[in-house]
């Protein structure tokens, strides 16, 4: 028996019940996609999916009210709207209206029948600026060399590495005060995945591990802070952020991801 705890695969049951949360919170993604258009707000977005979430997939959007205690509200939306220098779990807000060349993380946790999928990507509204396609294609590439170093064996600090030394190679830096997390029937749950870090060093994979890898680039420093409405994580210099994420699983030769998209060729 492992000492850390870790959220795992332990039956056929959970395996099906991950994939199929998955690959539903991956629907959610592609069927918003369409109505990311200039003069659309983040709560016609937020409205959007959550009708789909609630009526289609008949499933429960993890983000509404999640959290709060100790001082803190729980999230209001069913979703995250993380709009230019937004980090990420930026609220969506009639007063958000998108415009050409904003670029956005929309963040989607569905439960399906009591297991989690969790999934992000970033949109751009009409035409994006050249830095903000970079940082944007860079940050996609950093999600992707974490989960190629995904394997039984290897350590966490291996993904950390080389989510940060990609991105450091491009003069992007890792914002560190959020990360991935094991993920099954628990939203957020052991163990911490961190964007950076050493090779060599940190916890073991294991065969069966759940968790996500959702690497925060930032343009320039990697200082945030948090807004008053208590959630919306900002750039503390106001530059352009972004954010990939994906849910996963540990397996014998690499991992599986539960939240691929169509558009993913891996
Ligand atoms: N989906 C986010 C994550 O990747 C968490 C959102 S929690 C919320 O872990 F309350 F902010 F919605
Ligand atoms: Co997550
Ligand atoms: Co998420």
């Amino acid at each position: 028996m492992s000492l850390i705890m870790a959220a795992r695969i332990e039956n056929e049951t959970d395996l099906a019940g991950m994939r199929s949360a998955g690959k539903k919170a991956a629907t959610v993604l592609e069927m918003i996609e369409p109505h990311v258009q200039p003069g659309v707000t983040t709560d016609d977005l937020d409205r959007i999916c959550h009708d789909y979430i609630v009526n289609e997939l008949q499933c429960i959007p993890a983000p509404l009210n999640y959290g709060g205690g100790g001082g803190q509200d729980p999230f209001p939306k069913s979703i995250c709207t993380s709009v230019n220098h937004v980090v990420c779990h930026g609220i969506p807000t009639p007063s958000k209206k998108l415009k050409n060349g904003d670029v956005l993380n929309i963040d989607i946790t569905v439960i399906d029948n009591g297991y989690h999928g969790d999934t992000s990507k970033m949109f751009f509204v009409g035409e994006p600026s050249v830095l903000a396609k970079r940082l944007s294609k860079v940050t996609q590439e950093c999600m992707y060399r974490g989960i190629e170093a995904v394997r039984p064996g290897a350590r966490l600090g291996d993904i950390g590495h080389a989510i940060q030394s990609h991105a450091e190679a491009q003069r992007f830096s890792v914002v560190r005060e959020f990360c991935g997390h094991g993920i099954a029937k628990v939203f957020h749950d052991d163990p911490q995945i961190l964007h950076y870090g050493r090779p060599g060093t940190g916890q073991v994979l294991e065969e069966g591990m759940c968790f996500t890898i959702e690497p925060m680039i930032n343009a320039g420093k990697r200082n945030i802070k948090i807004l008053p409405d208590q959630w919306t994580a900002v750039t503390k210099d106001h530059k352009l952020s972004a954010q990939w994420e994906h849910t996963l699983m540990v397996t014998a030769d690499g991992s599986e991801i539960f939240t691929l998209r169509e558009e993913e060729q891996l």
